[in-house]
């Protein structure tokens, strides 16, 4: 089913899986947001990623993708999760799309045989303590 639902996600093919979590996002075991910074700093996600709140070394990526911030609906771990491990489920809003795809393929690279569950846990973790309720800045 896993496989079923990335081929159906890669090829956007609809078989009524599109938004749900794959197993692997969901029934993570409790997260530790301190364990998942230092996770997110080891595997070097600042390359691309800007994160609230933080001072990483700058991103390389132009533009970079800012985690955190205010969000109306708060992201659920399962949702970050998710977009850890099929970047290409999903895609963030707000960038040129050319930007942070191609070919319909996230430009973020597939961590999903280089994460355990408690690591995808604790850097969902890390990543939802960033987001805080409220009108995005920016919109109107
Ligand atoms: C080579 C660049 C690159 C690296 C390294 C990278 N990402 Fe990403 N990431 C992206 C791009 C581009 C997007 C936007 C496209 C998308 O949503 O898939 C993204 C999207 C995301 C999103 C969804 C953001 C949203 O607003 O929907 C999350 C969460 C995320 N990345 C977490 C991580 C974590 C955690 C790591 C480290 C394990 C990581 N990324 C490493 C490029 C990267």
């Amino acid at each position: 089913m896993w496989r079923v639902c990335i081929v159906a996600v890669l090829t956007a093919v609809a078989v009524g899986c599109g938004d749900a979590p794959p197993p692997e996002a969901t029934n993570l075991p409790a997260g530790d947001a301190a364990a998942g910074r230092e996770a997110f700093v080891a595997l070097q996600c600042h390359a691309c990623h800007d994160v609230e709140g933080e001072s990483f070394p700058a991103p390389a990526i132009v533009p970079s993708i800012h985690l955190g911030g205010k969000r109306l609906l708060l992201p659920s771990t399962e949702r970050l999760a998710t977009d850890i491990l099929l970047p290409s489920s999903h895609f963030a809003v707000g960038y040129p799309a050319q930007q942070i795809a191609e070919s319909g393929r996230s430009r973020m690279p597939d961590y999903s045989k280089r994460l355990d569950k408690q690591t995808l846990a604790n850097l969902a973790a890390y990543l939802r303590s960033k987001y805080q309720r409220g009108v995005p800045t920016g919109m109107k």
